[in-house]
């Protein structure tokens, strides 16, 4: 009797999803093929993983390809990550770049330490800090508590930053005590009045953590210019809610952009506000696609003296990532990296702003061959958020967004956050960062600098179509911006 089960219960099961796809009108595919048209839809949902595990090639898989992920794999396990035989990677395509080894390298004994760089040295407490790769913002609410523990105790032991996102400070990112970046969004989530406004009150509570080191204005990120911070309601817990200040288990959507900013006037306004009520350092958080903007905000900054410029701007290349973005913003708008990195440093290098605005670049800055070239090209620092994530241990399973992570990384659902131990994935935070900033060492004294800082334009070469490669120096060659200034005061005399 119960092997006749067996084999009638299944049947059954059949027969119900067999009338239940034909007659229902939703999906054509089961309406025509009922029964065995949940192929198509188990193999879209596989596919994901096959592709990453068995049929991708090393070098092809986006956002990350394998061999990028497994660097940081390796180096965050602090496992020897040399390769033997050759290079793998193809050398001859357009745009592909290599660096210019010096014939007489630097030797290991006279490497020198990076050194230090102050932001703010017009504010009442300027930051000082040796480090080169900090963790870019990713909010707590897009993240888990258990990431952003183990995120904040590595940083406190590689001496990097922390940026909060535009969610507001939580207990766990104070927890460790690493240096913190707080980021200001466009809800001002945890700095805000009942009504949505900026309070002062809670900028003063911020800034009164020893921690918060700067400040940061958002105005746009890389995966969705011109539209706001995006928590699916499934992952506003009742937690997030009260930091955000918002109801619990709805949809919490930060507008497009701040309604007092609307010029580069009101951006210096703003950061001169917020610089004087909290005495920190302040900056902003932009996306560049059309850049003209910039010479306002210069020649603004010039015509009100350099201490009103922002103490720094992250820029942020298009191919950011996010928590939950709309496919076409991230897709089609906006610049990469590789294009706006040199249009902001020519910029602030033509109008002698250079030292004043540090720059902070991210966009998928996480190998080491990435960082040396944003150095070379004149960032002073990188961030990088998804970098960090595969050191916590994100297989790239592009479910940021349903609070299903199945690492534990970006869901709050206890289950699957509870597979993520701080305290050990800590550890590997600080390898991620102490490899990539050996790796990058070891690069910068072959091609025969002591310092990072040091690189420049001349060591970075570029293949171009003729199948020969120029220097980056070439192709950027400096500018000087003083005619502008010098057009903006005649015209203003002429008035
Ligand atoms: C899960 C996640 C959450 C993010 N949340 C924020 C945020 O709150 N504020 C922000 O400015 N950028 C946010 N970002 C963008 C990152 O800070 C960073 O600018 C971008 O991902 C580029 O760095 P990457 O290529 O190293 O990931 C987020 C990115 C991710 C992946």
């Amino acid at each position: 009797m119960s092997w006749m089960l067996l084999i009638y219960v299944p049947l059954m099961a059949l027969g119900c999803l067999f009338l239940y796809d034909i007659l229902q009108k939703e999906h054509s595919i089961l309406r025509t093929y009922p029964v065995i048209g949940h192929i198509r839809y188990i193999a879209e949902f596989f596919g994901v993983y096959l592709r990453a595990y068995f049929y991708s090639r090393d070098r092809e898989e986006l956002p990350f390809n394998r061999a990028q992920r497994s660097w940081i794999y390796q180096a965050s396990k602090n496992v020897d990550s040399t390769v033997a035989f050759g290079s793998t990677r193809d050398l001859r395509p357009i745009g592909t770049m290599y660096f210019v080894d010096a014939p007489f390298p630097i030797q290991y004994e006279d490497a020198v330490e990076t050194r230090a760089v102050t932001f703010g040295p017009y504010c009442a407490n300027p930051f000082t800090t040796r480090s080169l790769i900090n963790i870019s913002a990713m909010s707590y609410g897009s993240i888990s508590e258990n990431a952003i523990l183990a995120l904040s105790q590595g940083a406190k032991k590689a001496g990097i930053w922390l940026n909060t996102g535009e969610g507001g400070i939580s207990a766990f990112h104070l927890e460790s005590g690493c240096d913190l970046v707080a980021q200001i969004g466009t809800a001002k989530y945890g700095y805000r009045t009942p009504d949505g406004k900026l309070s002062d009150e809670k900028l003063k509570e911020a800034a009164a953590y020893p921690q918060v080191r700067m400040f940061e204005v958002k105005l746009s990120q890389g995966a969705k210019p011109g539209k706001g911070g995006l928590l699916p309601g499934v992952k506003v817990t009742p937690e997030i809610a009260r930091i955000r200040g918002i109801p619990p288990y709805e949809d919490s959507v930060s507008p497009n952009r701040f309604p007092e900013i609307a010029n580069p006037s009101q951006l210096l306004d703003f950061i001169q506000h917020v610089r004087e009520v909290t005495g920190k350092p302040v900056g902003f958080k932009v996306v560049l696609g059309n850049y003209d903007w910039l010479d306002d905000l210069c020649i603004e900054i010039v015509r009100r003296g350099i201490e009103s410029a922002p103490d720094f701007i992250t820029l942020d290349g298009k191919e950011g990532g996010t928590g939950a973005a709309p496919l076409t913003l991230m897709d089609y708008v906006g610049l990469p990296i590789r294009e706006s990195l040199p249009a902001l440093v020519d910029l602030l290098m033509g109008y002698d702003l250079k030292d004043r605005i540090k720059v902070i670049a991210s966009g998928k800055l996480i190998t080491p061959d990435m960082v040396v070239w944003a150095l070379a090209v004149g960032a002073d620092f990188v961030n990088s958020a998804r970098g960090f994530l595969f050191a916590l241990g994100c297989i790239q399973a592009l479910r940021c967004n349903r609070n299903t992570c199945p690492t534990g990384i970006t869901t709050h659902n206890p289950w699957l956050m509870r597979g993520l131990d701080p305290t050990s994935k800590a550890v590997r935070v600080y390898h991620y960062v102490k490899n990539l900033e050996h790796e990058v060492g070891v690069v910068c004294h072959s091609c025969g600098v002591s310092e990072p800082r040091e690189l420049n334009r001349n060591h970075v070469r570029i293949v171009t179509e003729h199948g020969d490669s120029v220097a980056l120096a070439q192709i950027y060659p400096p500018k000087d911006l003083g005619w502008k200034l010098e057009e903006f005061v005649r015209k203003k005399t002429d008035k």
